[in-house]
């Protein structure tokens, strides 16, 4: 039974799931109004430095009936006033996609509710719409997540048009690979974070990588750190660590902004917005947020929680999807790499 007010017949209630990598997660949505969101990240991997495919399943199947229950009570919804059950299922781990889309589609079929397949990066990208002050279209959108690095202008909900991306790692694999090299848990990319806070960015200088048009590539930053790293004695490595850690930091943002400046001028764009985990990292979004100032640029990053991966930025792209009635068949497959 529905305890909250005001529901009438026609209401929309969506369920939101999202197992594409190494976060459990549900949320639930009702007429576009966000009621809770629950993610439970999977710590197993820590021991391993990396994300294992085959335990994300698992631990996605252990917790999955959890999480969403959790979801469920935060918003004081009972499943049978779910209308919708949305799903993530492109791109991310076969394995962990299918768990989450077994379980979604299961619940649609036994409830007798629509499913809406969810892409991935378009949520991070729609995330924005959580806030209550989101972007105007069209908008540039930096996609800085750890499988992916694009550049993208958002022409609406359902329109976007990627204008550059990486031709190897993304930039949250530069972070968690350098933080590796440098001893730091998993995932890297906080922790390395965290550590830059007390560095200066100018100590060392790392070669920006020359890449023509909006397309990046992170290996070889990563491969000068490793060399660098390579030239240095232990006692030297653990004495200068947060000065390496903003360093390198800077590099990798410096470059990623670079892009993206250059794009939002020749497109005559006037706003941007960061979307996916790395948009977390507090030099980016200080970096981010004075640029767009210094070129009356209105700048949007979601909040904190919506940034890495959650099930609320899953729940409003469904309801996007949903306000242009686009539901799917139980047919739906999971797609390790599918492209916005
Ligand atoms: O979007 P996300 O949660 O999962 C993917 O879809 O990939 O992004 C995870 C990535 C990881 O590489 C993680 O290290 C990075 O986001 N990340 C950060 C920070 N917080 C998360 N990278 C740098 N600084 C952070 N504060
Ligand atoms: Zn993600």
């Amino acid at each position: 039974m529905l305890v909250f007010e005001n529901k009438s017949k026609e209401q929309t209630i969506i369920l939101a799931i999202e197992t594409s990598c190494d976060e459990t997660a549900a949320a639930v949505m009702a007429d576009g109004k966000l009621l809770s969101s629950v993610v439970h990240t999977q710590g197993i991997h820590q021991e391993y430095g990396g994300v294992v495919p085959e335990i994300a399943s698992r631990a996605h199947l252990d917790k999955i009936n959890s999480v969403t229950q959790a979801a469920l009570g935060k918003a004081n919804v009972s499943l049978h006033d779910i209308t919708h059950v949305a799903v993530t299922h492109a791109p991310g781990l076969l394995g962990a996609l299918i768990t989450g889309l077994s379980f979604a589609k299961g619940l649609a079929l036994s409830l007798d509710v629509p499913l809406v397949k969810v892409h991935h990066i378009k949520a991070h990208i729609l995330a924005h719409f959580l806030d209550s002050s989101p972007p105007e279209f069209p908008f540039l959108s930096l996609v800085v997540s750890g499988g992916h690095t694009q550049l993208v202008i958002v022409k609406s909900d359902a329109e976007m048009e990627i204008i550059g991306e990486t031709l190897d790692d993304a930039i949250g694999e530069a972070f968690d690979k350098a933080a590796k090299m440098m001893g730091l848990p998993y995932p890297g990319g906080p922790f390395l974070d965290k550590l830059a806070i007390e560095g200066n960015p100018k100590k060392f200088e790392f070669p920006k990588p020359n890449i023509e048009g909006y397309n990046y590539s992170f290996s070889g930053l990563k491969t000068a750190l490793l060399y660098f790293l390579q030239k240095l004695s232990e006692e030297e490595k653990s004495a200068s660590l947060p000065d390496i850690c903003a360093s390198y930091q800077k590099a990798l943002v410096d470059f990623l902004l670079s892009k993206a400046i250059s794009a939002m001028k020749a497109h005559g764009l006037k706003s941007w917005g960061l979307a996916g985990g790395v948009s977390a990292n507090s030099y980016l979004r200080k970096r981010f947020h004075e640029i767009g100032e210094y070129n009356g640029w209105q700048s949007h990053i979601p909040a904190f929680e919506y940034c890495t991966d959650n099930a609320a930025m899953i729940a409003q792209a469904a309801h996007f999807l949903d306000l242009r009635n686009q539901t799917d068949p139980l047919s739906v497959e999971a797609l390790a790499t599918l492209s916005i």
